[in-house]
């Protein structure tokens, strides 16, 4: 069954490349990303699970945790580790699970919809420290994904969280944001020191509150 937006992401304890591994207890108090990817040894994956890697100082920065995922065994992963390190600069820093009996896929709805095609396809959970669902993509088994769109979107709903604003189209960290429809000119007066723009009524244009 497909997980809500804001409802709370299932547990798993299953195999990866560190060991059991308690989903729960992985996160602690962190962000988390959970990623699947259809199969190991393939082109594009190997590209990902190399830049995902490389990511770990952005990771950190976030207070975020990384999980990958697919239904291939600890053996093949661990095999696939080698290559992945070898060919992508990058050796894998983060876990990735075995879910050889497709548990996890099934609980978080990862699985390909055709009935002949047992692997998972390219899904991303963000998932906050409450362990609520913050964001969930799909993408297409030829498509790698744009990590960079990931990190930008946990930026979003970081700030988010602390300030009463949201964030524009193609916003990135750094740049103008909108204060919510429900807070009233009065408070965004006191809440928003550096003042706004009010576009119109419902589009008030201020300076990132945490910068
Ligand atoms: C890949 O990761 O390269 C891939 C996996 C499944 C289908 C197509 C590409």
């Amino acid at each position: 069954m497909t997980i809500r937006l804001g409802s709370r992401v299932p547990n798993f304890q299953q195999d990866s490349t560190e060991g059991k591994l308690d989903f729960y207890e992985f996160l602690g108090d962190s962000w988390g990303i959970l990623f699947s990817h259809p199969a190991d040894f393939t082109p594009v994956c190997t590209t990902e699970l190399g830049v995902v890697a490389g990511l770990k100082g952005e990771w950190e920065k976030r207070n975020t945790k990384v999980v990958g995922l697919s239904v291939d065994p600890p053996d093949s992963h661990m095999d696939w580790a080698k290559d992945i390190e070898e060919t992508q600069g990058h050796a894998l820093n983060f876990p990735l699970v075995a879910d050889a009996d497709r548990s996890v896929s099934t609980a978080y709805d990862m699985l390909d919809g055709d009935e002949e095609v047992t692997a998972t396809v390219r899904s991303v959970f963000i998932i906050d420290p409450n362990k609520n669902l913050r964001l969930s993509l799909t993408y297409p088994p030829s498509t790698g994904r744009n990590f960079a769109e990931i990190l930008r979107v946990l930026d979003s709903l970081q700030l988010a969280d602390s300030h009463k604003v949201a964030t524009p189209a193609n916003w990135r960290d750094g740049e103008d944001v909108v204060i919510l429809p429900t807070v009233s000119d009065e408070d965004a007066d006191s809440m928003f020191p550096k003042g706004y723009e009010a576009v119109r009524p419902y589009l008030r244009v201020t300076p990132q509150p945490n910068k």
